[in-house]
């Protein structure tokens, strides 16, 4: 399946380096060229010797070889990749290319790469969930990179969690699906939110809505399966995926869903906003749980940040953005005002008075309206048809 596929293995240093030696034989034992980079640190985990007997090809450690004087050209390096796997990615590595930080071959040739980019990160559940490495990740992510998730298990700390670098099969899985996914929306970006907002009243309570997250999952996953990159800016749901294009990136309020797809939106071609934004949140969030006391308890509640108008405003000529209109009455009035206020280039119409549309059923009932005022009514379907049909929809005018 990879037959002649070029990848450039990346090794930083941590103990996962040890599964760097299986990973290249499963690259190289289905046919790619497999050249390998490690820092200087990675090579107290494994020999380059080790790597280079299993890749076939010498390891690259330093800019400059020892003995010749010869210099290793990142830039032919950044060049010669079909992909460049940064496997295990640490912690400190990550935020070094993060930050644009150029102080070893291995960053040299992350700068200078023209092709995808995917991350196996390994750490401690610690450094994990730090805020900076979160920020770090989601920077790369920004960039059109990619982030192999983490597993849960024993760490080199002793202690159990997250942090473990994916199993080398999983690995391998993610960069073979990754070389065979094909399609109309190949090398397109795609931006999708989904779920709720949850706006905080107290510590213990929120207003949010009934979105279970299916319909913006669904489109995820259906763009990716159709070639696209896709970014899934999600509020609070139960839904998983672990799509090797579909990169997740969690949100609670409108505010921060409005700071994550603000990151995104410029990398992005096509955006289907599918979140159910809370229009509103509290003016101020109590400190504590606020007391039962008497019979009536009014909140004073402020306008959210409108994110569909708000990129609507900056949209370029070749974006193109799709909204959802959830409606209960005036269903296409309505949805035609959206779609020329939020400057939608399509609006996707459910309504509740439609049974089996809308929230967290597993099935919708959808209208497309286009900014030519074009009108295309479906049946009642499975949130995943539904996805093909609106993903259908937005190719057949995007591309005109
Ligand atoms: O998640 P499920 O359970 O599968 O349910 C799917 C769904 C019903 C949530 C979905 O199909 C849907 O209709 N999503 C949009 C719900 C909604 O909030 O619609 P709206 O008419 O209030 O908003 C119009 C558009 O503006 C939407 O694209 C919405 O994402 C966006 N919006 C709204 C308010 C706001 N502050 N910011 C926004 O970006």
């Amino acid at each position: 399946m990879l037959r002649g596929k070029r990848i450039l293995l990346g090794i930083s240093g941590s103990i996962a380096a040890y599964k760097s030696a299986q990973l290249i034989r499963l690259l190289v034992k289905s046919g790619a060229d497999v050249k390998v980079l490690m820092t200087k640190s990675a090579q107290d985990f494994i020999t380059p010797l080790t790597l280079s007997t299993l890749s076939k090809n010498p390891v690259l450690t330093e800019f400059v070889k020892d003995d010749s004087g010869q210099w290793n050209n990142h830039v032919e390096l950044g060049l010669w990749a079909d992909l460049f796997l940064i496997a295990p990615a640490t912690a400190n590595s990550i935020a070094k290319l993060a930050n644009g930080i150029c102080d070893n071959l291995l960053c040299a040739t992350y700068l200078s790469a023209r092709c995808p980019v995917v991350f196996a990160p390994a750490m401690d559940l610690d450094m994990l969930r730090h805020p900076a490495t979160n920020a770090n990740m989601n920077k790369l992510i920004s960039f059109g990179n990619s982030i192999i998730k983490t597993e849960h298990g024993d760490l080199a700390s002793g202690l159990i969690g997250k942090g473990r670098m994916a199993e080398p099969e999983h690995i391998f899985k993610f960069v073979d699906e990754f070389f065979e996914a094909t399609g109309p929306l190949k090398g397109k970006r795609v931006l999708v939110t989904a779920g709720p907002t949850y706006e905080a009243i107290d510590p213990v309570r929120f207003i949010g809505n009934h979105s279970s997250g299916k319909m913006g999952f669904s489109i995820a996953e259906e763009a990716a399966n159709l070639g696209a990159s896709v970014i899934l800016i999600s509020g609070p749901t139960n839904q998983k995926t672990d799509h090797p294009l579909v990169n997740l990136v969690n949100v609670t309020t409108a505010q921060e869903m409005l700071d994550s797809c603000t990151q995104y939106y410029g990398e992005s071609n096509i955006s289907i906003l599918a979140a159910a934004v809370s229009d509103y949140k509290p003016a101020s969030v109590s400190d504590q749980k606020i007391k039962k006391g008497h019979d009536a308890l009014a909140i004073d509640l402020k306008i959210n940040p409108d994110i569909a108008a708000e990129l609507g405003k900056n949209k370029r000529q070749d974006q193109f953005n799709v909204g959802f209109a959830l409606e209960t009455e005036n269903e296409r009035a309505n949805a035609f005002e959206k779609l020329s206020k939020k400057n939608f280039d399509m609006i996707v119409l459910n309504s509740l008075n439609d049974e089996g549309a809308g929230f967290t059923k597993d099935t919708n009932k959808i209208t497309i309206i286009d900014k030519n005022n074009i009108v295309m009514n479906y049946e009642l379907k499975n949130k995943r048809e539904v996805a093909k049909d609106i993903l259908q929809a937005i190719i057949s005018r995007y591309e005109n």
